[in-house]
C-alpha cells in the first residue's frame, strides 16, 4: 500500500493549479464542488496549507444566498469544457459572484466533515483551527440554503433539479425523470459536447441524457437560478439520498466543531432534528432493504438499490437492524464476485458495470462507505471495501472510477474515465495513511 503514496501525492500536486486544483486535465479543467473536498482531505497529508487554500478558492466562489456552485471556473481563458461559463451565464443571478464566475447548480455538502476530519488529523494547527473558524460560518450559511430554498415544503428534506448536483449524472435513478423531460429539439440551443472527444464514449452519458441536461440547465437560466419557479416547473425533482446524507453528516460535524469552538449550533441542531428522522422515515424501503430517492414530481419513490442508499451509513441514519441489512447486501456482492460497493444494483437489467454511474465503483464513494461500515462496528466490510479499491488502484492506476466486476476488471490494464485522478488519489492517501 505504500507504493502508492507517492504517486497519489504527485498526482494532487501536478493537478494543483496554483490555488485550486482540478479533477483530472482535459475533461475536467476547473474547479469542482465536491471533488475539492475528498482532494482536501489526501492534501492535508503532505501540505497542509495546499488543503486550506483549496477550501478558500471554493468558497471564494459561494453566492449571497449561500449556495456554493457546482464549478467554479477560475480561468475565463480555458474554452475546453462544455457547458462552460458563458453557457451557464449565472450572472443572472443578481448574488452569483462576477468573479470567479460559477455554474447555476451545485453539488453534495461535503465541506462540513471534510473540515472536521482534518482538525482530527492537526488539532494543534494554530493555521487550520484559525481556518476552521473562518470557514464554520460559510458552511452554516451554505447548509441554511439547502433547507431555507430547496426544501419548501419545510420537510427536513432537501430537492435537487439537475443530475449534476447529485454528482451521480447519468444513474438509472433519473431514467424515468429523463423521459418525463419532453421539450421540442429545435428550442434546445445547439451545443457541442467535449466530454466524448477526450473521455470514451461508452464510458460517459449518452446524448439523450445530454439534451436532458442542457434542457434543465436552460430551465435553472429561465429562473435565474432561483429555486421558487424551479419547485413549480421542473420535471426532475428529486430527495436524493446522497445528498441528504451528506448534508446530515456535515451537520453533524458543524455541531461537533461549533461545540468545539463555542459557537452556537441551535440552528443546525433544529435542522437536525427533523432531517435525520425524516430521512431514515420517509427514503427506507422495505422491500428493496435500503433506502432509495424520493422523486417529489412523480410523487413516488424510485425504487432502485444504488450507492446513494448506502451512504446512509456514512451519516449514521439507519438503525443497527437497518444497517445490518446493507451490510449483509455488500457482503453478499462480495462473495458473488464483484468489487463493492458497485453504483448501481447488479441485479438490474440497467446495470453497465462501465457507464459512469451505472454500475462501476467509485472512490469516494467507498472513502465514505468505508467510515461509514466502521461506525456502526462492520469492521470486515469495511476493510473489504478498501482493499478492493486499494487493488483497482493498485492493478488498473488512478482512474476516476472502475469496473466493477471482478473477472472483468482482470482482463484490463486500465480503470475508467479521466486518468491521474484527484479524488481517487485523495482518498487512496487517506485510507492508506488511515492504518
Ligand atoms: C461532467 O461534466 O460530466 C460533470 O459531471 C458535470 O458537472
Amino acid at each position: 500500500m505504500e507504493q502508492l503514496v507517492q504517486p497519489a501525492q504527485q498526482i494532487l500536486i501536478k493537478n494543483w493549479k496554483d490555488g485550486f486544483t482540478i479533477p483530472t486535465s482535459r475533461l475536467y479543467p476547473f474547479q469542482w464542488n465536491w471533488d475539492s473536498g475528498f482532494t482536501a482531505l489526501g492534501q492535508g497529508h503532505f501540505d497542509l496549507d495546499f488543503a486550506i487554500r483549496e477550501l478558500q478558492s471554493l468558497f471564494s466562489a459561494q453566492w449571497e444566498n449561500g449556495m456554493i456552485p457546482h464549478i467554479v471556473f477560475h480561468s475565463e481563458n480555458e474554452k475546453t469544457y462544455f457547458p462552460n461559463y458563458d453557457f451557464w451565464d449565472a450572472n443572472v443571478n443578481i448574488g452569483a459572484p462576477d468573479k470567479p464566475k460559477t455554474s447555476g447548480i451545485t453539488q453534495p455538502a461535503v465541506h462540513g466533515f471534510v473540515l472536521e476530519r482534518l482538525l482530527e488529523q492537526f488539532p494543534d494547527s494554530e493555521k487550520l483551527v484559525a481556518f476552521a473558524k473562518e470557514l464554520f460560518p460559510k458552511i452554516v450559511k451554505l447548509h441554511r440554503w439547502f433547507y431555507q430554498y430547496r426544501d419548501p415544503e419545510r420537510e427536513g428534506l432537501t430537492f435537487i433539479f439537475h443530475p449534476w448536483e447529485s454528482g451521480r449524472d447519468n444513474s438509472p435513478l433519473w431514467d424515468e425523470s429523463m423521459d418525463r423531460t419532453v421539450f421540442n429539439k429545435e428550442d434546445l440551443p445547439n451545443y457541442q459536447r467535449r466530454d466524448t472527444s477526450i473521455a470514451h464514449a461508452d464510458e460517459r452519458p449518452t446524448s439523450y441524457q445530454y439534451d436532458r441536461y442542457v434542457y434543465l440547465l436552460q430551465l435553472g437560466k429561465k429562473y435565474k437560478y432561483d429555486e421558487r419557479g424551479i419547485f413549480e416547473e421542473s420535471p426532475f425533482l428529486i430527495q436524493d439520498t446522497l445528498m441528504n446524507a451528506v448534508l446530515i453528516k456535515s451537520n453533524d460535524s458543524l455541531i461537533q466543531l461549533g461545540k468545539r469552538f463555542g459557537f452556537d449550533t441551535a440552528e443546525i441542531e433544529e435542522w437536525q432534528q427533523q432531517a435525520k428522522p425524516k430521512f431514515a422515515e420517509k427514503l427506507w424501503n422495505e422491500e428493496l432493504e435500503t433506502f432509495t430517492v424520493y422523486d417529489l414530481r412523480a410523487n413516488h419513490a424510485v425504487s432502485h438499490k444504488e450507492i446513494g442508499g448506502l451512504s446512509a451509513l456514512y451519516a449514521e441514519i439507519p438503525t443497527s437492524l437497518q444497517a445490518l441489512k446493507l451490510n449483509n447486501y455488500l457482503q453478499s456482492l462480495h462473495q458473488r464476485g464483484y468489487y463493492i460497493c458497485p453504483s448501481f444494483d447488479v441485479d438490474s437489467p440497467l446495470f453497465d458495470s462501465k457507464r459512469y454511474w451505472r454500475g462501476p465503483i467509485w472512490p469516494q464513494m467507498n472513502w465514505m462507505i468505508h467510515h461509514g461500515l466502521k461506525a456502526y462496528g462492520f469492521e470486515d466490510t469495511a476493510a473489504i471495501v478498501k482493499a478492493d479499491l486499494i487493488e483497482l488502484v493498485s492493478k488498473l492506476g488512478f482512474y476516476e472510477y472502475f469496473e466493477s466486476q471482478k473477472d472483468v476488471a482482470a482482463r484490463l490494464e486500465t480503470g475508467y474515465g479521466g486518468g491521474n485522478f484527484s479524488w481517487t488519489a485523495a482518498c487512496t492517501l487517506d485510507l492508506v495513511r488511515d492504518c
